[in-house]
């Protein structure tokens, strides 16, 4: 029998129960609504450090006006079922309120030039936001790591970034995307999707996957069989589908060889997807 994991709401219930964490802690940061996605990031987490801390808050900060922070899904006792299975030692679990007892912070962490492309694109103020909880739950959680999933790629990278540019003494690592059997990329956001727009949202995957099967051939290839499986499903209403440098978000011509993410973000029926598949091409 796995012991129960603590269970905390407050800043004050989270420093003895932190404390009380001997040896290496690594960190997976949710915002619930935990699905097998998120247990892959905390058993790879089980393999860096002895114990596993877990954080979920929905945070406000990140959520446009009109966005769905309503309607997100809140299931904080089958989140804490799940850590208790998997072994997590500590959640956090605090309210807006705990993590900005003044209100919204006037001071934010600032993604800067790649906060503004793609997802920022469509989401202006989004990736400030989470950068400044992110930044935030470093603080107060003290990990010696942390994990983000590939699933976001854009959010890893500005984490990353931010780490790096402003020397938080943290490892961050990034896991792999985990999916359906039918290559839809695990979300909390599916749960939205009615049985037909779930086939729909099946194109994003097989668009990625068409488009790496043509990576040897070059960026024109990719993109263009990447565009042919989404054109022929015109309920997937299409944000942007770009093919970039990991490191600069920006397109790469078409003389370019090297690692490359294919990144797509689409509409389907209410819901915003988004999914990527980090390539080789050449
Ligand atoms: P959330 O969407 O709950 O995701 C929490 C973590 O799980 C992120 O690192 C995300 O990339 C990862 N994840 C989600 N789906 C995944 C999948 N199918 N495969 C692998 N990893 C997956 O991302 C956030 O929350 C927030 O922005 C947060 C970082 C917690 C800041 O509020």
């Amino acid at each position: 029998m796995t012991a129960q994991p603590v269970l905390v709401h407050t800043r004050e219930d989270l420093r003895p129960a932190r404390d009380g964490l001997d040896g290496t802690v690594a960190v997976v940061m949710t915002m619930g609504a935990l699905h097998e996605g998120h247990a892959e990031l905390i058993r790879q987490a089980k393999r860096h450090a002895d114990h596993v801390a877990v954080t979920i808050f929905l945070n406000p900060l990140q959520f446009a006006q009109g966005e769905d922070l309503s309607r997100y899904p809140r299931t904080l006792d089958d989140d804490v079922k799940i850590c208790a299975r998997e072994g997590v030692s500590l959640i956090f679990a605090p309210t807006p309120d705990v993590v900005y007892p003044d209100g919204e912070p006037g001071v934010r962490v600032s993604a800067g030039k790649l906060g503004d492309v793609l997802e920022g694109a469509s989401r202006p103020g989004h990736f400030d936001g989470v950068l400044t909880v992110v930044a935030k739950l470093l603080h107060l959680m003290r990990p010696d790591s942390a994990l983000f999933g590939q699933k976001d790629a854009q959010q890893l990278l500005l984490i990353r970034r931010m780490t790096r540019d402003l020397d938080f003494p943290v490892e961050i690592i990034a896991v792999p995307t985990v999916r359906e059997a039918d290559g839809l990329a695990l979300s909390s956001r599916n749960t939205y999707l009615s049985d037909a727009d779930r086939e729909v949202a099946q194109s994003l995957s097989r668009a990625l996957h068409a488009g790496e099967a043509m990576s040897l051939h070059g960026p024109a290839a990719v993109r263009r069989a990447a565009r042919d499986v989404l054109v022929r499903e015109p309920l997937a209403l299409v944000d942007y589908l770009v093919l970039v440098h990991p490191d600069t978000l920006e397109e790469v011509p078409e003389w370019y060889r090297g690692p490359a993410l294919l990144a797509v973000a689409a509409r389907v029926g209410t819901t915003r997807l988004i999914d990527n598949l980090p390539l080789q091409i050449g």
